[in-house]
């Protein structure tokens, strides 16, 4: 008997103590099992409830993106800066140590280069089980809202969305914009409504005017993506506007690792994202950073 083999004096059974309880600190993930709990808690540090993504995995539809030709000699030195990896399970696996031990975000569309009139086409092209073997705390997968590979990417996500609720693994759905598609407020509206409805648990979607509405109406965190490469100043304000908007979170990859001083500059998103800065603070901070 386990009682007998102890030599404990007495039980303390707390009976005037309720049972611990939360309320889980990323909105509309309440009803969520455990497991994707403790991963969204990875991705999204809890104090803040805010998270930096850096974003690598441009090379599944363009190739060697400027900036990210030698993934092994330019991501890992900014890992500690950050949050979460975003990338593929190719570039992980040959180029990011393990040993980083950060949260992954494994790219799991796949399908259409750049050189594609029609990019949105895609398929899922991680399984399930690679993307446990990979210990990914999320799958992303791209969706082409209003373009002709619509139906696909939205089967593409629901089978993720899926597959992850097996196994406890939240899917970020990206909203794509592709090159005839719009960048509106309305659009972004639409498309991140119905990610959120189709059930996936994060959304990374383009910051635009009147982003307050997009982060109201969708139940589920937003993280923005950064885009084509902006001077320092401008990328921060970016980030400034999307977090004061609502956002809980970045995933930038080009204003990152093409930035002229790509620790200064991940170092003053991080400053905006979970310490309340300014743009302006910020960017006086990214300014006093030598290379
Ligand atoms: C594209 C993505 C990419 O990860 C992302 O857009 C890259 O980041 P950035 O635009 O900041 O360079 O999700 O669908």
């Amino acid at each position: 008997m386990a009682d007998s083999m102890e030599n404990k004096a007495g039980h303390n059974y707390y009976l005037d103590v309720p049972p611990a309880s939360e309320v889980f600190f990323l909105k509309g993930m309440d009803h969520v099992d455990w497991g994707m709990k403790n991963r969204l808690a990875r991705m999204f540090n809890p104090k803040s409830g805010h998270t930096v993504m850096l974003a690598f995995d441009h090379g599944y539809i363009m190739g060697s993106t400027a900036g990210l030709e030698r993934i092994d000699i330019v991501i890992p030195p900014l890992a500690g800066h950050v949050d979460v990896l975003m990338g593929t399970r190719g570039a992980l696996r040959a180029a990011v140590p393990p040993t980083l031990d950060k949260a992954v975000a494994l790219r799991c569309s796949a399908g259409s280069s750049v050189l594609d009139e029609d990019m949105s086409h895609e398929v899922i092209g991680v399984n399930i089980e690679d993307a446990i073997r990979m210990n990914a705390s999320c799958m992303a997968i791209q969706t082409f809202i209003g373009a002709p590979g619509e139906k696909t990417s939205i089967q593409n996500l629901c089978n993720t969305i899926d597959a992850g609720n097996r196994y406890g693994i939240p899917t970020l759905g990206v909203i794509a914009v592709g090159k005839e598609m719009e960048r509106t407020t309305k659009y972004f509206l639409l498309a991140t409504r119905m990610v959120a409805e189709f059930g996936a648990q994060i959304i990374k979607t383009y910051y635009c005017d009147e982003f307050e509405k997009i982060t109201s109406a969708c139940p589920v965190p937003i993280v923005i993506a950064g885009g084509k490469k902006l001077p320092e100043n401008e990328a921060l304000t970016l980030c400034f506007r999307a977090i004061r908007e609502g956002a809980a979170g970045v995933d930038m990859g080009r204003n990152i690792f093409q930035s002229e001083n790509p620790r200064a500059m991940v170092k003053a998103v991080a400053k905006i994202v979970h310490e309340n800065a300014s743009d302006k603070e910020a960017y006086d901070f990214y300014l006093s950073i030598k290379k």
